[in-house]
């Protein structure tokens, strides 16, 4: 066997809320080859499976029984498509942001609205990432994948991907029965800047280019969200909820501030910063963890905590703006059960 298991294996710098986390058995695979061999090793020893991305949205338990493979095949290549678009395909195991700032550098249009998000590609179309207007889902060819059960690979197109806010395929039929192998991005050369969020556009001042745009989304990220390597957190942690129109009506006649965006199917999104910052929570903190103070959707953890009481703390949050907007919030990163 070429790939190598560990035992005993220590993930607390390898989850960005920083938490302590053992891993009974761990793989790293570098290839597809490396990746079956892991994944047979854990079904003759029967070891239950873990998959790790780059550990950006994930609560982890002290102690994580069975077999944690965290797939590194780490390359990706860039093709010519068919008119002016061009084909990125990027292995599991590619930093996100990385892959951004590299296709914003050759030019390339499509993901530079998604600079500084953490992770790995491979996790990136579980929760079909977003931010400023853009989400995965519009820039993805299509995904390839593993079948757990019987090992055989398959492509599923992005219209096959059940994709919705902060929502997937991967998160609902498929949660537990793939691997994430690799994705191909469709990417334009043709200029098509989408600068509609926020104040944005007011940050590009000279010509828009991907660079220019990708470096203008990294300064309001850095303004507002923590960096994990100082203060350890795993972004938003609540979604945004969306509600029913009558709802959202009833809570603008009382709060006409309260930020809302109109869904397709009629329903509203709230932003859950803004409830949770009119509960007087920014920058509350409490034992080890604590809401960030310019950001009232990002919980950060000063160290020393752990997974029961950050649920803990995030379940008084959850109460507080229950009580005041009768609105319930959802947790954003998945939670690992040891
Ligand atoms: N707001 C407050 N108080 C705060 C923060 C924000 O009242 O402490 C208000 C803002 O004034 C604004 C609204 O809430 O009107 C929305 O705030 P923001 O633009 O910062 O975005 P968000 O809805 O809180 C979402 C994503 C972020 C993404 C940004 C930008 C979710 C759960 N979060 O946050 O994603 O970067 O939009 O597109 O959808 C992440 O997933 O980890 C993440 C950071």
């Amino acid at each position: 066997m070429s790939v190598a298991i560990h035992a005993e294996h220590d993930l607390s710098g390898a989850n960005t809320l920083g938490l302590p986390c053992l891993a009974e058995h761990f793989a790293a695979p570098r290839d597809l080859g490396e990746l079956r061999e892991a994944l047979t090793e854990g079904r003759v020893q029967g070891w239950p499976l873990t998959l790790l991305g780059g550990g950006s949205n994930l609560i982890l338990p002290q102690r994580l029984p069975g077999l944690v493979i965290q797939p590194a095949m780490d390359r990706w290549w860039v093709e010519a498509g068919a008119g002016d678009t061009v084909r990125v395909t990027a292995e599991a195991g590619v930093g996100w942001h990385d892959l951004v700032m590299a296709l914003a550098e050759r030019g390339l249009w499509g993901t530079e609205n998604l600079a500084l998000i953490p992770g790995h590609c491979g996790a990136a179309p579980i929760q079909n990432i977003g931010a400023y207007g853009v989400e995965l889902g519009e820039v993805l060819e299509s995904v390839h994948l593993l079948h757990l059960d019987d090992g055989h690979e398959a492509v599923l197109r992005a219209g096959e991907c059940g994709f919705g806010y902060r929502d997937s395929i991967f998160k609902r039929e498929l949660s537990g029965r793939v691997v994430i192998v690799r994705l191909v991005l469709r990417l334009s050369r043709t200029p098509r800047p989408r600068l509609d969020y926020g104040d944005l556009a007011s940050r590009v001042v000279k010509k828009p280019t991907p660079m220019a745009v990708a470096r203008a989304v990294c300064a309001v990220r850095r303004e507002k969200l923590p960096d994990p390597a100082e203060l350890s957190n795993a972004g938003s942690f609540f979604h945004n909820p969306v509600v029913p129109a009558e709802l959202a009506q009833r809570l603008l006649d009382e709060y006409p501030a309260l930020p809302h965006f109109s869904q397709a199917d009629g329903r509203v999104k709230l932003a859950a910063a803004w409830l949770i910052d009119q509960c007087g929570l920014k920058g509350w903190r409490e034992g080890h963890f604590g809401v960030h103070d310019r950001q009232a959707l990002v919980l950060v953890h000063f160290g020393g905590g752990s997974a029961v009481e950050l649920l803990a703390f995030a379940e008084r949050i959850i109460e507080r703006v229950q009580a005041r907007f009768g609105v319930t919030l959802q947790r954003e990163p998945r939670l690992i059960a040891p």
